[in-house]
């Protein structure tokens, strides 16, 4: 089960996930990746599979199976958490940046009219936790909680982790879900390969990812899951005295938790 806050690198989380598990599948030159959008691939449990009151045949979808969710650590199913093997990826982005592609997607996706428009507003509710899926720092702190508890169930990523050293990410993926690269794969440059393959760069100029559109929560253009990928375009978008708000705000609210977010990469 692939767990992401919605703009946290979720499309990333799931083309890594399917390459790795998949390998012995498909080759790199035969992904279907190539052909599809991540999100085709690893479906999401609430807003697709269960959605309108739809019970899917789980059982009957060929393993191993990889879906995903943004539903906070609190809303899962005991199916999920107590009955079965199921392994769980959290992958969490720094909120700053979380916020503005968020804006940039609604923009996108004309679901917010116009550019100029004031982000007092969203801000705020941002700040105050008014969220899709709920508090930012709860969303968070239910799955990096759940990690230290049982890290062999729950592995906690962060998307900057990622984006320095992808490599070693992606041989933690597959170590965690117990499909860990032999000598010979790892000789053979599979890992840099399958890094490769899921890199932005790379997914975003694909036709398949340039042209069409998902139904999801709303239409939204498959391109609109590949904008720039950056750590730090907050601050294209945020003033310094909201990013110390919000850095301030999670620090009291991730208190002793031990966990940390990256707030000043730029
Ligand atoms: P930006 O809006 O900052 O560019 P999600 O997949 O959870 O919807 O998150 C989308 C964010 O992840 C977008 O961030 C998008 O550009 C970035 N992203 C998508 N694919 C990526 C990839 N292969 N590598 C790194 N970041 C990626």
């Amino acid at each position: 089960m692939l767990a992401t806050m919605p703009k946290s690198g979720t499309t990333w989380l799931k083309a890594l996930t399917f390459s790795i598990v998949n390998r012995n599948n498909h080759s790199v030159d035969e992904s279907p990746l190539l052909f599809s959008n991540p999100h085709y691939l690893v479906p999401f449990l609430e807003i697709y599979l269960y959605k309108d009151g739809n019970i899917p045949d789980i059982d009957s979808m060929p393993c191993p199976r990889i879906l995903a969710t943004h539903l906070p650590y609190q809303f899962l199913p005991s199916s999920i958490l107590d009955c079965s093997n199921c392994r769980i990826i959290y992958l969490c982005r720094n909120p700053l940046d979380v916020f503005t592609s968020v804006l940039q997607f609604l923009l996108q996706n004309g679901r917010i009219s116009s550019p100029s428009m004031s982000i007092d507003v969203p801000f705020e509710q941002f700040c105050q936790g008014i969220h899709p899926y709920g508090p930012f720092w709860d969303h968070c702190l239910g799955y990096w909680d759940a990690s230290l508890k049982n890290p062999q169930k729950v592995l906690f990523l962060k998307y900057e982790d990622l984006k320095k050293d992808i490599n070693s990410s992606v041989k933690k993926i597959a170590d965690f879900l117990g499909y860990p690269f032999s000598a010979e794969e790892e000789e053979a440059g599979l890992v840099e390969e399958i890094a490769m393959l899921c890199s932005f760069e790379n997914l975003k100029n694909l036709d398949c990812n340039k042209e069409g559109e998902i139904k999801a929560a709303f239409r939204a253009k498959h391109s609109s899951f590949f904008r720039k990928a950056e750590v730090g375009d907050w601050v294209n978008v945020l003033t310094p005295s909201m990013a110390n708000r919000l850095e301030k705000l999670f620090q009291e609210k991730l208190g002793e938790s031990g966990l940390t977010l990256e707030f000043n990469s730029k």
